[in-house]
């Protein structure tokens, strides 16, 4: 069994995770994203695998989408404890779940723009003519 060396270079997810840990979490987002773990994390030159290419320096920060990540981990976490969780306190069928990367992500680097469908978009209610009074304002109580 391969062994993952506990991080050290942890600055918003949890500073306890064991290595395996937060190689599962890695995995998910990779996969979330549809990335390797290369688009995230700098080579390290002074060391080469067994492939013959160099090994990644998982706790080099150098690579800007690392610290883009880390600002979307915090604003994942902060989107559900501060919103999604009151939003569920009120969803009685209990049908939610927390947002991910993959809710905006769904497989792609950046997220895709969402183009609505052809004939789903709804018109809309007839708003009819405007009430007869629409020109005075309400009056004051
Ligand atoms: C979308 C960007 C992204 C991808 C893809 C990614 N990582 Fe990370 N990784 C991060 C960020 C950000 C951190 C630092 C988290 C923190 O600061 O709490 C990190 C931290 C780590 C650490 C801990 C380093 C240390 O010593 O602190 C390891 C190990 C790691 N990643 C492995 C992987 C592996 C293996 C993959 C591929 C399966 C991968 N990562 C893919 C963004 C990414
Ligand atoms: C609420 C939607 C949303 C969620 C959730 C989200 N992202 Fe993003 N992400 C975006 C948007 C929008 C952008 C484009 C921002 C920009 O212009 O750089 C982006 C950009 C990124 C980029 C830079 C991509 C590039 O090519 O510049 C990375 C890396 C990234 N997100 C990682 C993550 C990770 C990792 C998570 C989960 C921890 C996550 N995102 C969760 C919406 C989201």
């Amino acid at each position: 069994m391969r062994n993952y060396p506990p991080p050290t270079n942890l600055k918003v997810l949890p500073k306890d995770l064991s290595g395996r840990e937060v190689r599962d979490i890695m995995q998910k987002w990779s996969g979330s994203l549809g990335v390797h773990c290369d688009t995230c994390h700098m080579a390290d030159p002074h060391r080469t695998g067994p492939n013959g290419r160099p090994r990644l320096n998982f706790a080099d920060d150098s690579k800007p989408d690392k610290q883009i990540a880390r600002i979307m981990y915090t604003m994942t976490q902060q989107m559900n404890t501060d919103y999604i969780s009151k939003a569920m306190d009120l969803d009685k069928d209990d049908m939610g779940s927390p947002v991910t990367c993959g809710t905006c992500h769904r497989g792609h680097k950046m997220p895709e723009d969402f183009v609505i469908p052809r004939g789903q978009r709804d018109e809309g209610e007839d708003w009819g003519p405007p009430p007869a009074d629409a020109s005075h304002p309400a009056p004051a109580h």
